[in-house]
């Protein structure tokens, strides 16, 4: 049985020695690290590095070919931890259900579950709603909806599970620069208002070192480093500042217009 909203906490998450293959693919490469509760941690890094494979193997979607993963203590490839610990995912393409209104899409996992009457439903959807700046939006279908919204009825619905851990996958991608500092300050906001442990995945170095209270920099399948923003910074480490900043070389040859 999951415990009522008010006797949940935040859960901590520890990251033991978890290496990933697929066939004959190590995707993954002996990976450690602790995320304390509370914490929002970052992996940042690029694509192809293995960041969604470890955020699905945190929610038990994908098992480890080696090593652990434990959410205060309890084994995340098994399915009853995640029976034990509300744990929800905005996945990066946003998944909701077309079909419905963002009501009905807020309100879809409260009702299988049987969690609430009709009244405290509609009070905990307009609550949440509010908190996103999305009461207007409460009628309205996904495809009615701009980027920036759609992913934050993505939250929303997340949000509605009151989670203990919230994973997001890539919550910035496809969105302006401005709707990504939105969706960034709203992402180290939640996590203080609904005290939930929140892992972020994303290739965003601005996100990523503005809301991280630490942040691991994930380079084909390692951490290459993990510190707090301003540590990391400064790290002496070529990988790193490369990714923090990358030089763009106009003169270089693969950019030159090709004579045809
Ligand atoms: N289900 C899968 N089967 C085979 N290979 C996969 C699968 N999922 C991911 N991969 C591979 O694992 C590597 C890491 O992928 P991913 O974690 O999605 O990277 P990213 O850091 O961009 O999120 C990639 O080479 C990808 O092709
Ligand atoms: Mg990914």
């Amino acid at each position: 049985m999951s415990k009522s909203s008010t006797e949940r906490k935040a859960v901590e998450v520890s990251i033991e020695h978890v290496s990933k293959s697929f066939g004959t693919q190590e995707v993954i490469h002996d990976v450690s690290f602790q995320v304390c509760a509370g914490e929002t941690f970052v992996i940042m890094g690029p694509s192809g590095a293995g960041k969604s494979v470890l955020l699905k193997s945190i929610i038990g979607l994908i098992q480890p070919t080696q090593g652990k993963i434990f959410i205060d203590h309890l084994n995340a490839s098994v399915p009853e931890t995640h029976r034990e610990v509300v744990t929800s995912m905005v996945f990066q393409a946003g998944a909701l259900f077309n079909s419905l209104s963002v009501f009905d899409n807020l309100a879809l996992y409260p009702r299988e579950h049987l969690l609430y009457d009709k009244d405290t439903l509609e009070d905990k959807v307009m609550t949440v709603l509010k908190a996103l700046s999305l009461e207007q939006a409460v009628n309205k279908f996904p495809s009615e909806l701009s980027g920036g919204m759609r992913k934050r009825v993505s939250i929303a619905r997340s949000l509605m599970m009151e989670p203990q851990l919230l994973l997001y996958d890539e919550p910035t991608s496809e969105l302006d620069p401005i709707m990504a500092a939105t969706i960034s300050e709203l992402i180290a906001t939640l996590n203080e208002e609904f005290n939930v442990t929140s892992i972020v995945v994303s290739h965003d170095r601005e996100l990523a070192m503005s809301i991280g209270q630490r942040v691991a920099l994930m380079v084909d399948g390692r951490i290459q480093a993990l510190d707090i923003p301003s540590k990391l910074a400064t790290m002496d480490d070529p990988v790193v500042q490369n990714f923090l900043h990358p030089v763009i070389d106009v003169q270089n040859p693969r950019f030159r217009k090709q004579d045809f």
